[in-house]
């Protein structure tokens, strides 16, 4: 069988990347599993993209759709333009999605209408918020996805409640915490930039549309991490959407900001820091693996599961807030949480292995 396993931004490369490996050691061990890699050019900056798939090893896509931004419309539109070729070319018999992103939305329906069935990986989540771009991209691909891997159990509620039959529905864990736990070792070596001590600093990212694109909303969340940078160095990714909303918005000089970071060392960034502050999905995760706290600056979270049993702690956006909670922090109030079940490292394994054991049958691509 064949299968098209498809990323566009960032935060899709450390999904996909278990994914292919796992692919790669099961087609050694004689599987005839056809697999075919495309990166729909989403995120195409040198450090949104390609450093990425150099720190995973993830090898260079074999179909490229160099779709690059625009509005929502455009680039979802772009992405299923320059998909559908790709398909009627590859005649897969899956594609395989990740994440809430739009290149996942747009392949997703692509595939879909040509009658090639679908599997979504990171299926179900819900954040209930429906400003949230990535919300309706979740719900409409779970919505036509033939298989739904999940990463909790609480996801497998949210689709059964929306009545999606149950044989579809696979809960495997976390391929992005597979690529955590694979990666951990090497990021944790790597010196920290400007001769900061661990666990003596904090990191900063904030990128989320509702966040960055309102100015008061990123001046109340700036005047929290001002006071905060009083207390204890922030380092500050600063994502390209981010950058030029903060122009004329005082930065405390304790508050270090950087270009956008690999993987590698913004991994070894947070898992030596005292806590991370994020309006980030995938973070939420990975501090509440690492034991990192995390306040996350949203009024909801897709990923309820690293507030009830993680190091997550849903903030908001209110500056009292954030500052309470931040100062709580700083001084020693920390939980140590646990660790969801099945973000054990083989996530990737078990996905390979039921999408391997599907019935084979044909694609019947319909064009027009
Ligand atoms: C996208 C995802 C979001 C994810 C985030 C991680 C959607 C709807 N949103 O948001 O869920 O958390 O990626 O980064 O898919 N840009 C560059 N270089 C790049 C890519 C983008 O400079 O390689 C700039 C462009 O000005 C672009 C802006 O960043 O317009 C936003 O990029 P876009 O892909 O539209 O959304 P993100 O905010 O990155």
């Amino acid at each position: 069988m064949k299968y098209l396993l498809v990323a566009g931004a960032r935060p899709n490369f450390m999904k996909i990347a278990p994914i292919h490996k796992a692919f790669s050691s099961r087609r050694n061990g004689h599987s005839t599993a056809d697999l075919l890699l495309v990166h729909t050019g989403q995120h195409y900056s040198r450090n949104m993209s390609d450093t990425f798939f150099r720190d995973l090893g993830i090898p260079e896509s074999d179909i490229n759709l160099e779709v690059g931004s625009g509005s929502h419309a455009e680039q979802t539109a772009r992405i299923m333009m320059a998909f559908e070729p790709a398909c009627l070319e590859h005649r897969p018999d899956w594609v395989i999605v990740v994440g809430d992103v739009n290149s996942t939305v747009a392949c997703a329906l692509t595939a879909k209408k040509l009658g090639i069935r679908v599997a979504h990986v990171e299926a179900g989540l819900r954040s209930r918020d429906m400003s949230m771009p990535e919300e309706i991209n979740r719900l409409c691909t779970d919505a036509i996805s033939d298989l739904l891997f999940t990463t909790d159990t609480l996801a497998v509620e949210n689709l059964r409640n929306e009545g999606i039959a149950g044989e579809k529905i696979h809960f495997v864990g976390n391929t992005m915490i597979d690529t955590l736990r694979q990666q951990i070792s090497r990021a944790g070596q790597l010196p920290l930039p400007d001769a900061l001590v661990p666990g003596q600093y904090a990191v900063l990212t904030l990128h989320r549309l509702a966040n960055v694109d309102s100015p008061e909303c990123l001046a109340l969340i700036m005047g929290a991490i001002n006071a905060i940078a009083d207390r204890i160095p922030v380092v500050f990714p600063v994502h390209p959407r981010t950058v030029s909303r903060l122009e004329g918005v005082e930065l405390h000089p304790g508050i270090r900001t950087v270009e956008p970071m690999s993987y590698l060392p913004f991994l070894g960034l947070v898992a030596r820091s005292r806590m991370v502050l994020t309006d980030s999905g995938g973070i939420q995760e990975e501090t509440t693996v690492l034991g990192v706290p995390c306040l996350t600056m949203r009024p909801n979270t897709e990923r309820p599961i690293t507030c009830e049993i993680g190091t997550n702690v849903l903030v908001g956006t209110d500056p009292h807030r954030i500052l309470h909670e931040a100062n709580s922090i700083l001084d020693g109030n920390t939980r140590a949480g646990t660790i969801p079940d099945k973000w054990d490292g083989h996530a990737a394994e078990r996905i390979v292995e039921v999408l391997l054991n599907q019935p084979v049958q044909a694609p019947f691509l319909v064009s027009r």
